[in-house]
């Protein structure tokens, strides 16, 4: 990124390694019953976490509903176009407002359907049927239970807990980071909910490192600079790595000639690697047909974004379970959420930039994969194969980790420091007093 010396904004240039330790970690983290029931009060009932994008409920009325473990959410927008949140349950008799993971359009008020009883969208009681039966409670008094709510990016986020820091506080470096790359601007163009055969941080720390790059997707070492990855811890929150494109691994023996690299990365774009020219490096032939080819599709000029924008594989993670790329050919945003111990349900989301001034559209509806469907026969979806050998990955680690007689990981102090730093983390939640 600095080699390229074209405009890499200065929050990618911002590097740095940190060393957390080098203790093996306890498997129990991923086995655990009881562990897991401490995540679900500690972890999920006390964190921010992303529930909706804002164009999923652009108008006064609009619902959906957010799970997360045995919490549900009920998030409205408001006649003022702002967002409310509340606990998904009756006060009555506790029936679910709506269905998990539903949504809706144009509510006038929120009606329960087992009774009949009613809310005004903003959760203040509007109508109880058969009010004389009910003498003992004050209309003031039986509103629907609010959860906390904010927005960055584009994302609506909740926080069960009335007590947790502000969003804003919580994301700490995020915003700035992404200043250079607005989240809000952009489309939700792919979808993908699939359920994983692991424990939700297994799964998630797969992606915390680009160690695995060489062994689980060898042709992607043939362009990508794996073992250079630069890995940040950026606060309590957020860790980053970013990952460069257009080079190929330093553990691959055998030279990979320029045009080798650029038509592993480009031939299915419908560049002609033979456009390479005498001296120019791989990855600037690569970044310049970027700009061309998402310029076009976007209706975006990236003739002065940097090759890191463009290209490069820059990845932040926000805990407990989301992941937000900033750059335009890998522009993924990854969710988390756990089922059990041994399953999590992993959701991919595609967000394309917008040109100024165009509004956002509906996000595309969620393609949600059967066990035994592959990423790769999502239609456009450019990354199947990756994501299919992930998945592949977790159904052997889950078993691995169960016959394992060690019961500990031992972790590269460097390259999985993001692994770490997301279990040091929980720990700090998990011993907190609840
Ligand atoms: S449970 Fe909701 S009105 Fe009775
Ligand atoms: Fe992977």
């Amino acid at each position: 990124m600095i080699a390229d010396n074209d405009g890499a904004p200065a929050t990618l240039l911002e590097v740095g390694e940190t060393f957390l330790g080098d203790a093996d970690l306890s498997f129990d983290a991923y086995t655990s019953q009881a562990i897991y029931v401490a995540e679900v009060e500690r972890v999920w009932g006390k964190t921010w976490q992303w529930a909706c994008r804002e164009e999923a409920i652009p108008e006064p009325g609009d619902w959906t509903v957010y799970d997360v473990a045995h919490y549900s959410v009920l998030i409205v927008r408001q006649m003022d176009r702002t967002v409310r949140a509340f606990v998904n349950s009756c006060p009555h008799r506790g029936m679910q407002f709506a269905d998990s993971g539903s949504s809706g359009h144009g509510k006038q008020f929120i009606r329960c359907p087992f009774h009949g009883m009613q809310w005004h969208l903003d959760g203040s009681l509007r109508e109880i049927p058969c009010r004389w039966d009910f003498p003992h409670i004050r209309d003031d008094s039986f509103g629907l239970t609010a959860v906390r709510v904010a927005s960055w990016g584009g994302f609506v986020f909740i926080n069960l807990d009335p007590e947790a820091p502000s969003l804003k506080a919580y994301l700490d470096v995020l915003p700035r980071h992404f200043a250079h790359a607005p989240l809000d601007r952009r489309r939700v163009s792919i979808h993908i909910a699939k359920v994983m055969p692991g424990n939700w941080k297994m799964c998630i720390e797969a992606f915390l490192e680009a160690f695995h790059v060489l062994a689980t997707h060898p042709e992607g070492a043939r362009y990508t600079a794996d073992a250079a990855a630069d890995y940040d811890v950026l606060g309590p929150h957020v860790s980053r790595f970013m990952h460069s494109l257009g080079i190929p691994s330093s553990h691959l023996k055998r030279h990979i000639a320029e045009p080798d690299v650029v038509a592993d990365v480009v031939a299915d774009m419908g560049f002609d690697p033979a456009g390479l020219k005498p001296g120019q490096s791989a990855r600037a032939y690569i970044a310049d047909a970027m700009r061309a080819a998402f310029g076009a599709q976007f209706g975006i000029d990236y003739s002065n974004t940097s090759t890191a924008e463009i290209l490069d594989s820059v990845q932040y993670f926000v805990f407990p379970n989301a992941f937000f790329f900033p750059g335009v050919l890998l522009r993924m945003v990854y969710r988390f959420r756990p089922i059990d111990p041994d399953h999590c349900l992993f959701e991919i989301l595609v967000l394309d930039p917008l040109p100024d001034g165009v509004p956002v559209p509906p996000p595309a509806p969620v393609v949600a994969l059967a066990a035994n469907e592959t990423y790769e026969g999502v239609p456009g979806f450019r990354f199947g194969q990756v994501f299919d050998q992930d998945t592949e990955n977790f159904r052997r680690q889950t078993a691995g980790i169960k016959a394992s007689a060690k019961g500990r990981q031992t972790l590269g102090n460097c390259q999985e420091v993001r692994v770490r730093h997301l279990r040091q983390t929980l720990a700090i939640y998990l011993n907190q007093l609840s």
